[in-house]
């Protein structure tokens, strides 16, 4: 079997392959015509010259029956119109020359007459017939002509330049073969492999082969295609299905991190609600002695001018009131109780609210109400609590002076109530934390304000939301739905 060395291109395989085909094919073809050629020529100069023999061989019988040697030379020498004929003899029956036609290459024959046996001889260049003379069947005498084939040999000749040259032409013809073979084999294949290389590189499936023509390569490039057209296809059903199956694992992971969240804050709340109703006991107790100890105090001191006296038994006040502040965060978180709803006005409540607060002096407060807001079905007492806890850390968040804006309106479906401060505004990371209880960045905060604000305002399915930027300032929406046939059982 033929075998190939490995560096050579499909081109130079099928070049050679067809090179040496046609050479071989060419050559045989060459071989054969050669050879039919001169045994054409062989048989028509053979044929010639025995009808030329016959033809004399019958004339010349008078002749020989005349003993006219004479007649018999003048004969022979008709011979002259053809140049080939080497010589020509003629012999009686004892086969003794009789006459002849350029003798010098005719001679006595010997005398067992070998020479002259009836025949066609073929030496190297020439061709010689003998023939009997006859008449009424006896044997008159013979005939001998010698002929030339120089001209067979010019036949030859010219036919294996003829065919020499229809080889070269042959052999030119197919060496141009690897030009056409490139374009129309090699280059369609090289593109296809280059293509599917690029392909596995870069995992562009987009990529096609141009498939102008209908034979097996233009075949091989549909299928190449076809191939493509459904691995691109199976791609992208992959690729939906692999960003479905991810939307689905974050939304479970989603559920299950909410379901996490709430588990534990159900935890925490459960853990303070234990806590908290003994903790605030203990501490409410003492805290009431304090406060009526420094009560007590200030009515003795009464007439004192002493400011610095003045100014602690203030700070006894204000510390006993915060306290009591968190314990009732702790208290009321603790003992969360469903809302009992009764149809209330938003102003008039924020308005009671308002009242209550002590507002530093420092601090603006604007409120805008909104006018012709429908009543709502809320619990005064809580959502009193959820204003004052936003209230209360707007004041906390602005340090100096600043403005607090409470607003109220309505909006598609709610009843707002918008509290702005220019406080310190909230880190973005934290945004998501501050509506968790126990999440606080005060040194004295409980992080329960914002916490009780969302229960409550779950309770009442409602919501409260927030936008703030760090360093300018926060708004908190408090939204109650209009309408809403909140009937208390939570
Ligand atoms: N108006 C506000 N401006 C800036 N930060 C706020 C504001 N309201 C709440 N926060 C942030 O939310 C946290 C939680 O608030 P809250 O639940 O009331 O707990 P606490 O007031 O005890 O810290 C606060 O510690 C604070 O970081
Ligand atoms: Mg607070």
């Amino acid at each position: 079997m033929l075998v190939f060395p490995m560096t050579w291109t499909l081109n130079k395989k099928i070049g050679f392959v067809l090179l040496a085909n046609s050479f071989i094919a060419v050559i045989t073809a060459c071989v054969i015509l050669l050879a039919v050629n001169i045994r054409i020529n062989r048989d028509i100069m053979v044929s010639d010259l025995v009808t030329l023999t016959d033809v004399i061989g019958h004339n010349i019988r008078t002749a020989l029956s005349l003993n006219s040697k004479e007649e018999a030379r003048e004969m022979l020498h008709g011979l002259a119109a053809r140049s080939s004929v080497l010589s020509a003899s003629v012999y009686d029956h004892r086969k003794k020359i009789f006459a002849c036609y350029k003798c010098e290459r005719s001679h006595e024959v010997s005398p067992d007459g070998a020479r002259l046996l009836p025949g066609t001889v073929f030496t190297g260049s020439t061709l010689r017939i003998v023939k009997e003379i006859t008449a009424d069947g006896h044997v008159m005498g013979y005939i001998e002509l010698v002929d030339d084939i120089g001209a067979l040999r010019g036949i030859v000749r010219i036919s294996l330049i003829v065919l020499g040259a229809v080889l070269l032409g042959a052999l030119v013809l197919v060496s141009f073969s690897p030009i056409i073979l490139k374009k129309y084999v090699s280059r369609p294949i090289l593109d296809l492999a280059v293509k599917a290389s690029s392909i596995t590189a870069h995992g562009d499936y987009s990529i096609r082969v141009k498939t102008g023509s209908s034979d097996e390569i233009g075949l091989l490039g549909k299928a190449f295609n076809q191939m493509l057209d459904r691995i691109e296809k199976q791609n992208d059903e992959l690729k939906t299905s692999k960003r479905l199956l991810e939307l689905s694992v974050e939304d479970r992971t989603r559920e299950l991190m909410e379901a996490q969240e709430k588990l534990l804050r159900t935890e925490k709340l459960a853990t303070i609600g234990q806590l908290s109703g003994s903790i605030a006991h203990e501490l409410r107790t003492p805290l009431s002695a304090i406060k009526g100890s420094g009560y007590f105090l200030r009515s003795l001191l009464k007439d004192l001018s002493e400011p610095r006296i003045i100014k602690h038994l203030n700070i006894i006040d204000s510390e006993i009131f915060s306290a009591d502040r968190i314990i009732s965060d702790v208290l009321f978180f603790g003992r969360m109780r469903p809302p009992m709803p009764a149809e209330n006005d938003i102003n008039t409540i924020i308005g009671e609210v308002l009242n209550c607060i002590l507002i530093r002096n420092n601090i603006e407060l604007v409120y805008a109400r909104g006018a012709g807001l429908p009543p709502v079905m809320i619990d005064d007492f809580q959502i009193k609590q959820v204003m004052n806890n936003v209230i209360d850390n707007a004041m906390q968040s602005i340090e100096g002076a600043g403005k607090i804006t409470v607003k109220t309106y309505a909006e598609p479906g709610w009843l707002v109530t918008e509290v702005s401060d220019t406080g310190c505004g909230i880190r973005k990371e934290d945004l998501g934390k501050i509506f968790e209880p126990l999440f606080s960045t005060k040194i004295r905060g409980t992080g329960l304000g914002l916490a009780i604000c969302k229960n409550i305002m779950d309770m009442h399915r409602g919501v409260i939301d927030v936008a703030s930027e760090s360093g300018k300032g926060s708004s908190f929406y408090i939204k109650i739905p209009i309408g809403g046939c909140l009937n208390g059982e939570g």
